[in-house]
């Protein structure tokens, strides 16, 4: 279990664990890679991150991070894992979310992509991340570095 603050100074609780925090999360958060390159989404108020969301009623967290990475960047999901589940404290209440990695097979222009403006492609992730201003506060904690870390790609 890893424990350290997000960018709003949120207390997070990352763990590689089957679901130690709630076997149903509200929220699902998904590491794509198409054709050896990360797919990302462009969100229009936070910026550049991977692609996720809520998850529907009656819908399955894994039902739902499929969803939200056709709906956000047109990528139809190949292969899709697991890896990780964690647990924001936010002063409003609190968050859980599955990770999953995604292995992207298609990427498949669509007419809308909800709140965001569609995907973005990037070779590797800056070193800036967490200084760099296009990328979201998602893009900008421990999640993103010890799930690369556990990929280990
Ligand atoms: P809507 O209900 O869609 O308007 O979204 P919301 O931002 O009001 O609610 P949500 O439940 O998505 O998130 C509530 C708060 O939890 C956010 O304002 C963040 O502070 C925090 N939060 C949500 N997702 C993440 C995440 O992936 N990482 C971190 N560190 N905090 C998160």
């Amino acid at each position: 279990m890893y424990t350290f603050k997000d960018y709003y100074h949120n207390k997070v609780k990352l763990s590689f664990d089957d679901h130690p925090f709630s076997k149903k999360p509200k929220h699902v958060w998904v590491i794509c890679k198409y054709k050896g390159r990360w797919l990302l989404t462009r969100h229009k108020d936070r910026g550049l991150e991977f692609p996720g969301g809520k998850v529907e009623p009656g819908e399955s967290a894994l039902d739902a991070a499929i969803r939200e990475v056709m709906e956000e960047t047109g990528g139809t999901v190949r292969k899709i894992r697991y890896i990780a589940q964690y647990f924001v404290a936010g002063k409003a209440g609190h968050v859980i979310k599955n990770v999953y990695y995604a292995d992207i097979g298609e990427l498949t222009e669509r007419e809308t992509y909800y709140e965001t403006d569609g995907p973005f492609l990037l070779k590797s992730i800056p070193d800036n991340v967490e200084t760099n201003e296009m990328y979201s506060f998602i893009m900008k904690d421990g999640v993103l570095i010890h799930c690369m870390k556990h990929l280990n790609i």
